[in-house]
């Protein structure tokens, strides 16, 4: 359909061992039939066990973390740098996961997160920027102004080029873990709001090769449907890439 490359990211939040992983990443390496060429992997354990994730995988996947530190390294506690990301030879970072904007523990603001997606992308790492509505906003009919704002305080730190490293994941944060898929005709809507919105306030030639991924109860049996819309290029899978069935949504590509 379009000539952007399909992209499937299996985001393993804050599950698993040292057991678990290496038996994920076994049934991972032992895949078949997925064309490389055609679609982009990328996995992203929690940080601890990123090095063994990605000494383990076949090269062909990605590995990202979850989260990075907004700036240099230095004298803060707990963090991990950007530049620590790229040492130990991983692609990606997923920044603005609703998890990271929304639990109280945590409440990253739309400003640190554009902040650290300028900082990532100025150091090589590729980002992965998750957006999206609280139930309440859907239901306010506020989806479409949500993501834009969202997306703006993005903007406010980025050029044009820099847009060029960034994946946008459209996760509706009602439909994140709790089994409630959007349905593809909702998912396209917002797909299609996202990538006018790239179009107006970036440019035409971003617009057209920006990968734009659902996110939220993404399952094997719910993935093709949500695939065949036009304006989703891949996904951004939470429990389902715990298991080494995620690779039936890697293949959605097909
Ligand atoms: O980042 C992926 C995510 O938030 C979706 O999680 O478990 O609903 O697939 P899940």
């Amino acid at each position: 359909q379009s000539a952007r490359k399909f992209f499937v990211g299996g985001n393993w939040k804050c599950n698993g061992s040292k057991q678990s992983v290496q038996e994920l990443c076994e049934a991972f390496n032992a895949g078949k039939n997925i064309d490389f060429n055609r679609v982009e992997v990328v996995v992203a354990p929690p940080s601890v066990y990123a090095m063994l994730t990605r000494s383990i995988l076949r090269p062909d996947f990605g590995v990202a973390l979850q989260n990075c530190w907004v700036g240099k390294p230095g004298a803060f506690t707990g963090e991990v740098a950007v530049e620590m990301i790229r040492d130990i030879g991983l692609s990606h970072v997923i920044l603005g996961h609703s998890e990271r904007r929304h639990l109280p523990e945590i409440r990253e603001s739309d400003d640190v997160i554009g902040r650290k997606t300028k900082y990532a992308i100025d150091k090589g790492v590729h980002v992965i920027l998750c957006i999206g509505e609280l139930l309440e906003e859907r239901e306010a009919g506020r989806t479409r102004e949500v993501n834009e704002r969202q997306l703006s305080a993005v903007r406010a730190h980025l050029s044009a080029d820099d847009w060029a490293k960034v994946v946008i994941a459209y996760e509706p944060v009602w439909a994140i873990g709790t089994g409630k898929v959007a349905t593809a005709a909702q998912a396209q809507e917002a797909h299609s709001e996202i990538r006018s919105w790239i179009r107006r306030q970036v440019s035409e030639a971003c617009a057209s090769q920006m990968r734009i991924l659902y996110g939220g109860s993404v399952t094997p049996e719910n993935c093709l449907e949500l695939a065949a819309q036009p304006d989703v290029d891949g996904f951004l899978v939470g429990g389902a890439s715990l298991k080494p069935t995620f690779l039936d949504i890697v293949r959605a590509y097909q």
